[in-house]
């Protein structure tokens, strides 16, 4: 077996236009400092081998022309699609094995999937020697999560690959960087785990009811986050903050906020950040507080006092690296 190569990559937080992006319209992501590592070994045999203690997935192994085949448990998925596309794409038809580890709990919804997939396809790029440019990687990882998850707009992808604050348009029409220098942001978890797939559902049922509202409620998304672009390019803290709240209203009208989030954001705003707003798909995982700098520790205490959980995460962390 050869040795190992690492490669990590970060988990990520929607600032703007999540459930929206799904539907063409512009999103802005931050990469998160929490990251997942993946070390790949290229095997003399031909088989994929996938150890991964945080999912309690060990020893699982199955020949390399079967990926992808029969039944895949839930914690090997990503990790055995995005390891099969990228031996279609290469034509590597070595065996491989995968040791996944986090940093961070999936339960977050930091993007733990999408960070796996990008690190595994970075770590096997390098130890393949494939020469593959990142958007390639990007392409591949994307088509993964579509064969995993069935939807999505590839957002929380861009940001392990690329990093940093992102402005982003769906299937990665639009990769533009931005620059939060000096934003301060609070994470909170609700302490309720939610499941994506399940909420882009129920906002698609949504607006099967009245797709002409819905959609106009998706434009105004789409006004927002350009307006939050306009306002983090001026490093004007207090309109991004308002529009934070408005974009809260527009998800709540999706009917994709809960009583836990509201209380949070609430509490954040009470006091004094200059805006709050679910991060994600809503249903629970984490709310973001934009706060000024110094009044990080009072939003927090706020959000303890309603049962929320401030995390230690840090935003615009580098993108996809070997270690
Ligand atoms: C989920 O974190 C964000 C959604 O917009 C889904 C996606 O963009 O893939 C709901």
């Amino acid at each position: 077996m050869s040795r190992g190569v690492t490669c990590s990559a970060p988990g990520k937080l929607m600032l703007f236009g999540e459930h929206a992006v799904v539907y063409g319209r512009p999103c802005i992501v931050t990469a998160v400092d929490q990251r997942m590592r993946a070390t790949i070994s290229l095997r003399a045999d031909d088989l994929f081998h996938l150890e991964a203690e945080d999912v309690q997935l060990t020893g699982y192994e199955k020949s390399i022309s079967e990926l992808g085949k029969g039944k895949i448990p839930r914690g090997a998925a990503f990790v055995e699609r995005a390891v099969q596309l990228f031996c279609e794409h290469t034509g590597w038809a070595g065996g491989v094995s995968v040791e996944m580890r986090s940093e961070f709990s999936a339960l977050f919804g930091f993007g733990s999937s999408s960070a796996s997939t990008v690190a595994v396809l970075s770590a096997l790029n390098v130890a393949t020697e494939s020469g593959l440019a990142t958007e390639m990687l990007f392409d591949i990882a994307y088509k993964t999560v579509l064969a995993v998850q069935g939807k999505g707009s590839g957002f929380d992808i861009a940001a392990a690959a690329w990093g940093g604050t992102l402005w982003f348009v769906a299937g990665g029409e639009e990769v533009e960087p931005l620059n939060l220098r000096g934003a301060s942001i609070v994470i909170g978890y609700s302490g309720i785990k939610a499941d994506t797939v399940t909420l882009m559902e129920q906002v698609r049922r949504l607006a099967q009811q009245d797709p002409a509202l819905v959609e106009s409620v998706y434009d105004s998304m789409g006004d927002v986050a350009r307006s939050a672009r306009r306002a983090i390019d001026e490093c004007d803290w207090k309109t991004l903050g308002s529009l934070m709240d408005i974009n809260q209203s527009l998800l709540a009208s999706l009917g994709v906020s809960t009583a836990k989030l509201d209380a949070m954001i609430g509490a954040a705003r009470a006091a004094g950040a200059y805006g709050a707003k679910l991060s994600g798909a809503g249903g629970g995982d984490c709310m973001i507080a934009l706060v000024p700098v110094g009044n990080e520790q009072p939003v927090q205490a706020a959000l303890a006092a309603v049962g929320g959980v401030a995390l230690a995460a840090s935003v615009q962390a580098p993108g996809v690296r070997l270690e």
